[in-house]
């Protein structure tokens, strides 16, 4: 918001900042980021150095983190074409049981404070059965607990100025019994957690296909079978196989989990849309059914309540920050090699001119009063600008879209959602209504 506050304050849609002889480009508009990393994406694909992370903590298996050239590219293949609309379809029962699974939790569980944890199994159990086939029936599993822990290690770890390793990366030659290196111990915990993520839940899922095939990535078009007999052609190995499997909960929990937490904010407060989109089910889903994505055509309502969730309160104001690698020049501003250069989703998502009301809550923005369809001249799609930029867009955003799509959709067919009506008693004593207070996860857990 602060950096929208200056682009406002100094009318340009560049800013320029230096710390620490880091040179860091903020872009403030949408067109601007389509001109620089999707027009120029062979400059601006690269990520920054995160010494703590990829040279100290063995997170450079994790292509989000990786810089640009031949090893990402052979990561980001796999992920792409695996994770891409069409490929993504074999997947769909994947997700409709883990939806599935979620709604009888919910019909026995009515506590509203587990909400979150409930979202958290249904994308545990569709991560991990897409990427290893593995079927997560208990809550605490052990690989998602594994998966959960070395997330948080990342977490802290990329919070800015948090380790100054990260800034001065000579400083990872400090040996780690040396005062003031309490940063070298910590990583070396961290790193046994991620080799054990990356290794365990592939090894015992490889092991288990011996007997029957979950479909899965790492069986799909024989993955496996085919590394294994010397026959794949392209660069795909097995490390990169399970390299590509382990990065893919990482990216895909947190921010989806967020997503639907918005989306049932948003209805909360907002009884009409849930009303409405609830007339819509009813008039195309038969009685007794659960809706299915082949109905999605058919109920545009519910795509416009996920796609403002996506705008609204958008889980990655920064996007993935860019790196670009050889001097640049744009509209008379010289950007120096090396600089970070981070796309403004935030401002991106909430700018007047696209989205009247950007504060609002209303899914009624994509629909076109008079055909009833969605209709993106009306207001831009958002996840043109919430799954980022270029090379480096995210390649699970059908998996997410999707995700989020049906687990909606189900959620308003069969539950009405509303506020808690009892006031919360605070340690004084006194009464008060249940207010909303979004939060930067990193923030709790410096905190613990
Ligand atoms: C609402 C859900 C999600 C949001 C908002 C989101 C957003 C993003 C963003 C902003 C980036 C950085 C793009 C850039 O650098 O320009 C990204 C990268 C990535 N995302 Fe997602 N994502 C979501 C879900 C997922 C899911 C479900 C998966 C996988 C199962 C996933 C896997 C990845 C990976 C592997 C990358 C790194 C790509 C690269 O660096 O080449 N994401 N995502």
């Amino acid at each position: 918001m602060k950096y929208h506050e200056w682009s406002t304050e100094l009318n340009t849609d560049i800013l320029h900042l230096q710390a620490a002889g880091i040179h860091i480009i903020v872009l403030d508009k949408y067109e601007v980021a389509v001109d620089l990393l999707e027009s120029r994406s062979s400059m601006y694909s690269g990520r920054p150095r995160m010494a703590m992370l990829t040279e100290l903590m063995g997170r450079d298996f994790d292509l989000s983190l990786m810089d640009y050239g031949g090893v990402w590219r052979k990561h980001r293949r796999l992920a792409q074409q695996s994770l891409q609309a069409t490929a993504f379809k074999q997947y769909r029962p994947h997700l409709a049981q883990a939806t599935r699974n979620l709604l009888k939790r919910l019909l026995d569980d009515r506590d509203d404070g587990n909400l979150i944890s409930h979202f958290r199994q249904l994308a545990a159990e569709s991560i991990m059965s897409v990427a290893y086939g593995i079927q997560i029936q208990q809550e605490n599993d052990p690989y998602v607990k594994l998966a959960e822990d070395t997330n948080q290690g990342m977490i802290i770890a990329a919070v800015p100025g948090r380790f100054l390793v990260n800034i001065f990366p000579i400083m990872k030659y400090i040996p780690a019994w040396f005062p003031g290196a309490s940063f070298k111990r910590k990583a070396r915990e961290w790193y046994k957690m991620t080799r054990a993520m990356v290794e365990v839940p592939y090894a015992d899922a490889k092991r288990r296909i011996v007997g029957i095939i979950y479909f899965s990535l790492l069986t799909s078009g024989t993955n496996l079978q085919k590394i294994e007999a010397g026959e794949q052609e392209d660069a795909l190995t097995e490390e990169v196989l399970r390299n590509t499997l382990a990065v893919l909960y990482a990216g895909g929990s947190d921010t989806t989990i967020s997503t639907m937490a918005t989306c049932i904010l948003g209805l909360l407060e907002h009884p009409e849309v849930l009303k409405k989109a609830q007339a819509q089910i009813d008039g195309v889903v038969k009685p007794g059914h659960l809706p299915d994505f082949d109905d999605a055509p058919s109920l545009p309502y519910i795509t416009a309540i996920v796609k403002e969730a996506l705008r609204w309160r958008e889980v990655t104001p920064f996007g993935g920050p860019h790196a670009l690698s050889t001097d640049d020049e744009y509209n008379g501003y010289r950007l120096p090699a090396g600089a970070i250069v981070i796309a403004n989703v935030w401002a991106m998502l909430h700018d007047e001119s696209v989205y009247a009301d950007p504060f609002e809550f209303d899914p009624d923005r994509f629909i076109n009063p008079e055909t009833g369809k969605i209709d993106y001249s009306r207001a831009r799609d958002p996840e043109l600008a919430c799954f980022g930029f270029g090379r480096r867009i995210c390649p699970g955003k059908f998996m997410a879209f999707e995700s989020l799509w049906l687990l909606i959709a189900s959620l308003i067919a069969t539950f009405d959602i509303e506020k808690v009506k009892e006031k919360v008693t605070l340690p004084s004593g006194e009464e008060v209504e249940r207010t909303v207070e979004l939060t930067h996860e990193y923030e709790s857990l410096l905190i613990k």
